[in-house]
């Protein structure tokens, strides 16, 4: 590659060193300079950029003019999708995000990349963030969401120290870690968490406030109640139902298989929570808050919603399957985000119908494609069958 060309993609004048790293669309070469940056264009660092939240997250930051740099996994199949419509050749000029190898297991890959980066702003949302899957891989997960955090957050500090540059750090917390707390719950509601990931989200939250309060880092715990789109993945039961939905209705599907119907969750819109992630770390002084529409619903609501919203009866398609049941549930979340309202002006924008509405439809399009494929006879397994739901 030539340097003209890295130059381009930093969107900076001619280069005197190559950037430090060239993401290619299927290749991250990694190099040993430091990258450059535009003065005055801010640079957020995301973990997890490749889920949901770290989608809408590079958007928002993207149209906010950031450079923006993601920590991304090795994996055996692309796992880019989500990000795949923000990514530029990097050849091209105006390249505004770049994509970096690493795990929150590997202490020494966070520390270079951070070293390679130098963020003005760091997001922490890389997570084994299913619930039920943390009953079955409890130590993993908390290698990554509490040790995970702990690493980068060390990280940070040494970084802090070295460079004299304040660095802001979002830290991804959850409505999870409220767990058995009777709602509403809010910033003061005592956690009583009710899996691995509740347990190990907590121990994330602890370390954010006491490396805040030991060592002056910017730390925001974000507290979030569950948030969902078109991008949640499939084994999450929002996504699961509208995907199902859509299959049902082009006869891809007979059955939907669920375990509890009658747990309550605050679903929100999760466009409109990275949002409330980056206004706290445009404040003043870090804090915490908590993130919610400030209503509740039954997943049994949200089943009946989806399915009319295509026509369908849903008691001729949903069976309950025991396998989807956990050791321990979270029955009713609901947040009171009076806080995030008053100090950070932030409100969720779209509604629970409106949700449902806009996952439904979505769901209808892939499975019309799916159809299209299948008379054309040429149909594959579902994605996932092998997993059967999750
Ligand atoms: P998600 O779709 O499951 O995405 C998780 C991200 O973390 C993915 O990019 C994943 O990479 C990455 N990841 C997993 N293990 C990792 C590891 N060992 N090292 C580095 N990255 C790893 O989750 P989300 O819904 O976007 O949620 C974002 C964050 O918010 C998570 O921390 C989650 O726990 C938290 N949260 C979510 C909600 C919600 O309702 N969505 C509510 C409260 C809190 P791969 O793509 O390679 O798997
Ligand atoms: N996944 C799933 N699959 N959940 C089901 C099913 C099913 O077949 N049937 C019923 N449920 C119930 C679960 O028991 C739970 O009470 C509720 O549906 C929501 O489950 P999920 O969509 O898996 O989300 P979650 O609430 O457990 O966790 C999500 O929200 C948290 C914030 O509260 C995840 O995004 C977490 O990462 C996040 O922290």
């Amino acid at each position: 590659m030539l340097a003209d060309e890295k130059v381009a993609y930093h969107g900076l004048g001619p280069a005197t060193r190559p950037p430090r790293y060239l993401a290619g669309n299927n290749d991250l070469t990694p190099f040993a300079e430091p990258c450059y940056r535009l003065a005055m264009q801010k640079r957020a660092l995301i973990t997890g950029i490749t889920g949901q939240d770290g989608s809408y997250l590079t958007e928002f930051l993207i149209t906010k003019g950031y450079e923006v740099h993601g920590l991304m996994r090795r994996a055996s199949l692309f796992n880019t999708d989500r990000i795949d419509h923000l990514y530029h050749d990097p050849h091209l000029a105006g390249a505004s995000l770049t994509l970096h190898y690493g795990e929150l297991t590997d202490g020494s890959g966070l520390r270079r990349v951070l070293e390679a980066v130098e963020p003005d702003e760091i997001y922490n949302l890389g997570a084994q963030s299913h619930v039920k899957v943390s009953f079955d891989v409890p130590e993993y997960t908390a290698e990554v969401v509490a040790l995970g955090t702990l690493r980068l957050i060390e990280a940070l500090r040494d970084y802090g120290l070295h460079s004299g540059r304040q660095v802001r750090f979002y830290q991804a917390g959850s409505s999870e870690m409220f767990g058995a707390a009777p709602p509403p719950q809010n910033e003061r509601t005592p956690f009583y968490p009710r899996s691995p990931y509740g347990v190990s989200k907590v121990a994330g939250h602890w370390f954010a406030v006491n490396y805040r309060e030991a060592y002056d880092l910017f730390i925001c715990n974000g507290i979030l109640f569950n948030h969902e789109s078109p991008r949640r993945g499939e084994t999450f039961v929002s996504r699961k139902i509208t995907r199902a939905v859509g299959r049902i209705s082009q006869g891809l599907q007979s059955k939907l298989y669920l375990g509890n119907l009658e747990a309550e969750r605050d679903w929100g819109f999760a466009g409109d929570y990275v949002e409330a992630m980056w206004l706290m770390l445009q404040q003043e002084k870090p804090d915490d808050y908590v993130v919610a529409t400030g209503e509740k619903h039954r997943v049994r609501d949200f089943v009946e919603l989806a399915f009319a919203e295509a026509g369908l009866d849903w008691l001729a398609h949903v069976e309950i399957d025991s396998r989807y049941l956990r050791p321990t549930e979270v029955d009713a979340l609901q947040g009171d985000a009076e806080k995030a309202r008053r100090v950070l002006n932030w409100r969720p924008r779209v509604s629970f119908p409106e949700l449902v509405k806009m996952m439904v439809k979505h769901d209808m399009e892939i499975a019309r494609r799916e159809r299209a494929i299948s008379d054309a006879g040429f149909a594959d397994p579902a994605r996932g069958a092998a997993l059967a739901g999750g």
